[in-house]
């Protein structure tokens, strides 16, 4: 039998406790904080606060529901970084009590390597080496996945992360925090064509939103000096034309690696892998170029501790565990 592991994250505003055993993820008890929809953003004050109202009651129902005695557990995984401060503080120092209590191994664990492996859940899994687009709240990467724990970044923004352009826009359009569901949402309706929005060419396989934000306030700018119902008459439209744009900014880069590595198994991973444009051309492109790709399940896509589990696991099996005077890196590197 394989170890049990109870995992915990707390990187931004989703508090979750998960507990795997011998690499299968048991539960996966998610704790999403509505306290920051009114903001356009996350508040890392209110955000460090509702962890720790929900840390132990999270915890609790996943080692209950697991039917898990914590003296069954083998080690305690947790999110080190990245994300805000305050936030992994919580679950750092309950993942750190609690191993010292119990007197078992400490596991950290990237944030952005979980959302990678979050694709060995759930069947069917890629095979390596695979390509993984990840793209979430707060970033946007382009990863060669050679092994479980052995990855290369080859491309990333240089400014905003995908899903805060879709956030920020949805924020300009008066939509409440996260917008990028909501911009899903009424592109559904929409005109994909009606409002071409910039790329920003950068070279390599990097991106950069902050281009295609300014040039979204402007446009809104202007078209609402015109006419202020404007935003009222075409959210469709706009959205759509938005989601689109966006969307093509991080395919084009997927298909330039996807060419220049010669691999066809291609993954996405993160919150704005639930995008519903995205997913649709997606699959018309794994058409067209004879692409194996995996999407996980949307509870698996958004921040979750079955992915941190996974990410557990195979540190595990590796050895790896932290010291006790282990901390949370807000800015944690890729480092593998
Ligand atoms: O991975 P995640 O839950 O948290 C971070 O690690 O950031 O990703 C959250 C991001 C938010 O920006 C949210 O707007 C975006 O994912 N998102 C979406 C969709 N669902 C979530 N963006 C576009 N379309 C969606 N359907
Ligand atoms: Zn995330």
């Amino acid at each position: 039998m394989g170890p049990t592991l109870l995992a915990i994250e707390s990187s931004c505003d989703e508090t979750s406790a998960a507990v795997i055993r011998n690499g299968k993820v048991l539960n996966n008890i998610i704790a999403t904080q509505s306290v920051h929809k009114n903001y356009g953003g996350v508040v890392p004050e209110l955000a460090s606060r509702a962890h720790q109202q929900n840390i132990v009651p999270v915890v609790s129902q996943a080692l209950q529901e697991g039917d898990i005695d914590k003296s069954d557990l083998d080690a305690i995984a947790y999110t080190k970084g990245p994300g805000l401060l305050g936030a992994l503080l919580v679950g750092g120092s309950f993942a750190k009590s609690m191993a010292t209590g119990l007197g078992i191994p400490l596991i950290e664990v990237h944030h952005m390597q979980a959302h990678i492996l979050a694709h060995f859940i759930d069947d069917p899994k890629p095979k390596f080496p695979f390509l993984c687009l990840t793209v979430s709240g707060g970033h946007t990467q382009i990863v060669l996945v050679k092994d479980y724990l052995n990855m290369e970044i080859l491309g990333e923004t240089l400014d905003d992360a995908v899903g805060e352009a879709f956030d920020k826009s949805a924020k300009l359009l008066g939509l409440p925090y996260p917008g990028g569901p909501l911009i899903d949402k009424y592109a559904k309706g929409g005109d994909p064509l009606k409002y071409p929005f910039p790329d920003s060419e950068i070279g390599d396989l990097n991106f950069s939103f902050s281009g295609i934000k300014t040039a979204f306030l402007y446009f809104l700018r202007d078209k609402l000096k015109e006419n202020e119902n404007f935003v009222l008459n075409n959210m469709n439209d706009i959205c759509a034309s938005l989601q689109h744009s966006l969307v093509q900014m991080l395919l084009k880069r997927l298909i330039k690696a996807s060419e220049a590595h010669g691999i066809n198994e291609i993954a996405i991973a993160g919150g704005v892998a639930a995008n519903s444009g995205l997913r649709d051309a997606l699959g018309k492109l794994a058409n067209e170029r004879n692409w194996h790709t995996f999407i996980p399940d949307f509870q698996y896509c958004t921040d979750n501790a079955g992915m941190i589990a996974m990410v557990g696991h195979y540190r595990y099996l590796n050895g790896s565990f932290a010291d006790l005077d282990s901390s949370p890196e807000p800015r944690m590197k890729f480092q593998f």
